[in-house]
């Protein structure tokens, strides 16, 4: 087969994911001897608690080695349905929660039941990178809402504007990865508004790094906030990043009947189920004691508080503290048209990530790759705190 024909168009049309690529270019440098600090992805530095890997241990030792139900184990289901009675005030039946590898995974298999060519889902940025590729990749439109800082919250007004027949999505993801943009229950109350002239519009909540807020910044879900739209909002969360169990690849959803079978169609075509020893491991996590995500969480404030004071002491860099997730996200529009110590002009927050691993040996991922400028995860890794 000629080389030009090997690969599907809706690969060759994919970005691979800039945080991955960044993270990747890192690990190279420091293969072939480079001291490189790599700010690139969102991943805590923590162990996973031992009562979550025990718990693992355990099911493995019992036999739970073989294929799980492709909704998930109901053990698991049963832990996400009381999760989500106690912090989040919602009634889900079991049988409305799908668990999948990953909240990456919970959102594709999302899309792929429900998007049809030509179908737009509304994208606040700046954004997770992953999400804009994921709707392409199946057909889809993404359109892009703009915020502002220093807060980048979503606009009941952009929302508005950006709604239009073809609407199939809004996906909102608060606390945001990359801006920390943690939307307040009012906030969510006015958009809950615009969603209200338009029932055609199905909202997917990311709430991954609900645990993950700062100061007096309190957590609010949409189903919870406006409940008229919870029948139409598919809440989306998982274990990675609260209890650093990024490995694990455990994500969840909790929605409307239909959707979630659908959900289970695609899974069980496309990978079966989740991992079953994973699940007993997630089920330890969300019934077992918070004390250990309250000490990463008072470990990413210490360090989120040093890294934006030291951001804005450096010449050409600002940061506003961010009030959730584990991730700054600092401009560097000061910076851009100065030349490097070779005399390069700095046009571009690409460029300026470029010179800042060439000369400092620190990878980070240009803000561009998500619809802003420069962004550092630097608060998620211990070793530069
Ligand atoms: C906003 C957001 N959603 C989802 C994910 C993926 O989470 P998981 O590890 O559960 O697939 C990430 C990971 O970086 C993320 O930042």
């Amino acid at each position: 087969m000629p080389n030009a024909n090997l690969l599907s168009h809706s690969v060759k049309a994919m970005k691979p994911s800039a945080t991955l690529e960044s993270a990747q270019l890192a690990r190279d440098l420091k293969s072939q001897g480079r001291d490189v600090i790599s700010l690139a992805t969102g991943e805590p530095d923590f162990p996973t608690p031992a009562h979550i890997i025990e718990a693992a241990h355990k099911a493995a030792v019992d036999g739970k080695t073989k294929y799980s139900p492709v909704n998930g184990v109901p053990e698991l289901r049963a832990a996400i349905a009381a999760k989500l009675k106690l912090d989040n005030a919602l009634d889900v039946d079991v049988q409305n929660i799908v668990v999948c590898s990953g909240a990456k995974q919970v959102i594709s298999n999302a899309f792929i039941a429900t998007l049809n060519p030509g179908d737009e889902v509304i994208i606040p940025a700046p954004y997770w990178v992953s999400y804009p590729e994921l709707v392409s990749m199946l057909g889809g439109v993404p359109v892009v809402a703009q915020t502002d800082g220093p807060r980048f919250i979503l606009s009941p007004e952009e929302l508005e504007k950006r709604i239009s027949p073809r609407t199939k999505w809004l996906l909102l993801n608060s606390p945001s990865n990359p801006s920390g943009a943690t939307y307040s229950d009012t906030e969510l109350k006015e958009l809950g508004k615009v969603l209200q002239r338009h029932p055609h519009v199905l909202v997917m909540t990311d709430d991954i790094y609900e645990y993950l807020v700062y100061g007096d910044t309190t957590f609010a879900t949409l189903a919870q906030a406006v409940p008229e739209l919870a029948d139409r909002t598919l809440v989306i969360n998982g274990v990675s990043k609260a209890y650093a169990m990024t490995g694990w690849r455990i994500g969840y959803a909790a929605g409307r009947t239909e959707l979630i079978k659908a959900m289970c169609k695609v899974q069980g075509q496309l990978s079966s189920a989740p991992n079953m020893v994973a699940q007993y491991a997630a089920a330890a996590a969300l019934n077992g004691p918070r004390t250990e995500v309250r000490n990463f969480v008072r470990t990413y404030d210490e360090r989120r508080k040093i890294s934006a004071a030291i951001l804005n002491a450096t010449d050409g860099l600002s940061c506003t503290l961010p009030d959730g997730a584990f991730y700054l996200f600092p401009s560097c529009q000061n910076i851009l048209g100065k030349k490097t110590q070779q005399g390069k002009v700095i046009d571009t927050d690409a460029a300026f990530a470029t010179e800042l691993l060439n000369s400092e040996g620190v990878a980070v991922v240009p803000g561009s790759a998500f619809g802003g400028l420069l962004v550092f995860s630097a608060i998620s890794d211990g070793t530069k705190s």
